[in-house]
């Protein structure tokens, strides 16, 4: 039997083992450059995981199936709209469908936030991400190039039916 799959916004005390998950996610991604991953490992620990889950509890949500957390999904409200920062699934967990349900988690948050839309970026190689982020029903609007880190990126936005 297939455990059922739960998302909530991330308890205090497992930001420990949120802030693991990121790092085993970002740090191998062939996708980034050297600076990218520093960077973005350093937003991501422990710490700044409970100030952002403290300040806006909807902002880290967390995909559990029993007690071991596969997926993570940080956003951020950003003047009327919803940054999707980072979406992620543990390695062990890609192909079931964990990244559609965070998007699908993250989605119906907007009214509680008050934000119409979403929106995020991606790095133009990553399929996986397009993949999921399509069929979730973002919509791409811009290709930005020798962006973030001199690399290049897509721009998505998402809205509610
Ligand atoms: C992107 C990511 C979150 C998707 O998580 P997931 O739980 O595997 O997502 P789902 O199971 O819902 O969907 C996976 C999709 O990727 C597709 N996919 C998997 N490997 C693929 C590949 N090599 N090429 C193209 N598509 C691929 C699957 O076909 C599926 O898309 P589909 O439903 O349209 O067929 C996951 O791959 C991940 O954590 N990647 C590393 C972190 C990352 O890149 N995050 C996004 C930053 S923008």
């Amino acid at each position: 039997m297939v455990t059922a799959l739960t998302i909530t916004p991330v308890a205090a005390h497992e930001c420990d083992a949120l802030a693991s998950l990121m790092r085993r996610t970002i740090e191998p991604l062939s996708y980034y450059n050297a600076r990218a991953i520093r960077a973005e490992l350093i937003k991501y620990t422990a710490h700044t995981l409970r100030t952002l889950a403290s300040a806006e509890p909807q902002a880290v949500l967390v995909a559990r199936r029993g007690a071991d957390i596969v997926g993570f999904c940080v956003s951020r409200f950003d003047d009327g709209t919803i940054w999707l920062s980072w979406f992620g699934t543990d390695a062990s967990a890609r192909g079931q469908g964990v990244g559609a349900a965070l998007l699908a988690a993250l989605a119906s948050t907007l009214p509680a936030r008050h934000a119409h839309k979403i929106w995020c970026d991606s790095r133009v190689e990553n399929v996986e991400s397009k993949s999921v982020l399509e069929r979730a029903g973002f919509k791409r609007i811009a290709t930005l190039t020798n962006h973030w880190y001199e690399q290049d990126y897509f721009l998505w936005e998402w809205y509610p039916s």
